[in-house]
């Protein structure tokens, strides 16, 4: 017989079913619990709440596990590349070479992004957050890609897709040549997706392209490892964009604009700036980490603490060896990565930390990748949300393809009760 749970409320019983995951998690199915009840929960942060069931992503922060449609994060960063992961992610199953070939061709065929977008791009000063930017542009790309808008068929969902794929990568691109003062310019189809996406990140306009191979694996590797996240703040905010009919380009903009915030993936340029105050400040690892757990100091240390990983990051895990490579390779010595393994030494064995469970995550070693590349700081969290797309598409598509309700949380209100209107000469 099917697991149930009750609950006894006011000398009433009320029974729910409980839902099992293929990973033998359990949820009570409260959908009726309003209805027969009159109750609702309460759980500030859905620290408690499962808001759909979903075949993409598992994690077990616990455990330190994180899978891709059944694939192990470490096999595919070792492994598999970006667009493979991609479409792993977005279609369930990885591509056979035909299937890769043709989803590669799609997206080439859909690599220009209007010139008057251009101009939507000259009217922010340089200095204004690329995040910003970023989200400001994919929302325009709507108003040049009507038809990506109101996808009702899974075949206008495919095109939608792959032109998202497409330009998003030009619009990351024009962000960061607009801020170092380059020429906006479009990519190469004749490259790897990746490879792609660096050229026209970092071509000179008086230079010829030329990029070490690990330096492509570097970021293709990162941004496979930041490709999907089951239901972040980002990625709930996407199918909760979504769930209302907005279409894809607007549910990602909305998506770009979670993520930019510094408990999320703003943590990356978080991280890189305290490391490099550190640095300034003389290297005092100590201090600071007195400093994290002092609650009368609102100092965190960022780059630490996962709402979901109680245990090491397995993505951390990866790019701290990519990291050492990447900087071996590339024959670049940094301090900074000195004070990340000192002062990731010492939380490892502090007792503040070790208690609350307080391990690196995946941006504390990611943002010194990107700086060895070349990338400024500003930009971090951009590259985040670049590897975080096809995750994004893949929340969208099985949010819009399971017929998912509108999201619509409730509240318990706390504010005053009614009370007659006070006219202005009386307040
Ligand atoms: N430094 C010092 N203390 C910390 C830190 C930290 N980085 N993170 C958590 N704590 C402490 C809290 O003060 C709290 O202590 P208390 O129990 O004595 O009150 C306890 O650990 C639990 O912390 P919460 O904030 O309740 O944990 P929550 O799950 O809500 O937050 C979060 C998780 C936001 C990631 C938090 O750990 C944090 O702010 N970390 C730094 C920012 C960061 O690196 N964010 C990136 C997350 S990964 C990503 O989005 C890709």
């Amino acid at each position: 017989m099917a697991d149930k749970a009750s609950l006894s409320f006011r000398g009433e019983t009320y029974e729910f079913p409980v839902v099992e995951g293929t990973e033998k998690e359990l949820a009570i199915d409260i959908k009726s619990l309003r209805s027969s009840s009159g109750l609702i929960t309460l759980d500030p942060g859905y620290k408690n709440t499962g808001s759909c069931e979903s075949a993409i992503t598992f994690l077990d922060g616990e455990k330190g596990i994180l899978r891709y449609r059944g694939y192990a994060i470490e096999e595919l960063a070792e492994k598999a590349d970006f667009l493979e992961v991609a479409y792993l992610l977005i279609f369930g199953e990885l591509p056979n070479k035909e299937q890769l070939a043709k989803f590669h061709s799609d997206i080439k065929a859909e690599s220009h992004v209007d010139e008057e977008m251009k101009k939507i791009l000259d009217g922010f000063p340089k200095s204004a957050h690329p995040m910003g930017v970023l989200s400001a542009l994919t929302s325009a790309l709507i108003a040049f890609n009507p038809s990506a808008v109101d996808v009702t068929s899974e075949e206008d969902l495919y095109h939608a897709i792959v032109r998202l794929l497409a330009k998003f990568p030009v619009l990351v691109s024009w962000t960061l040549r607009k801020k170092m003062g380059l020429p906006l310019d479009y990519g190469d189809d004749s490259l790897g997706y990746v490879e792609n996406i660096h050229k026209m990140m970092f071509k000179r306009p008086n230079r010829e392209y030329r990029v070490h191979e690990e330096v492509v694996q570097a970021l293709d590797q990162l941004l496979i490892l930041h490709a999907d996240h089951e239901q972040n703040c980002s990625a709930s905010t996407v199918r909760i964009v979504g769930s209302s009919h907005a279409g894809l380009f607007a549910s990602i903009s909305a998506g770009i604009s979670a993520l930019w915030g510094p408990l999320h993936g703003g943590a990356n340029m978080a991280v890189l700036e305290m490391l490099e105050a550190i640095q300034a400040d003389g290297g005092d690892t100590k201090k600071y980490m007195a400093k994290a757990k002092d609650k009368d100091d609102p100092f965190r240390l960022m780059g630490f603490g996962h709402r979901v990983y109680k245990n090491f990051d397995p993505r951390a895990r990866i790019i701290k060896k990519a990291a050492d490579q990447v900087l071996g390779q590339l024959g670049v010595e940094d301090p900074i990565l000195e004070v990340a393994k000192g002062l990731e030494k010492e939380a490892l064995e502090d007792p503040y930390f070790v208690e609350r469970k307080l391990y690196p995550n995946v941006d504390f070693y990611s943002g010194i990748i990107y700086r060895a590349l070349g990338i400024p700081i500003d930009m971090f969290t951009v590259m985040f949300a670049l590897g975080r797309l096809p995750g994004w598409i893949a929340q969208f598509r099985e949010m819009r393809l399971n017929h998912e309700p509108i999201g619509r949380p409730r509240q318990v209100y706390t504010g005053e009760n009614y009370r007659p209107f006070k006219p202005l000469n009386k307040r």
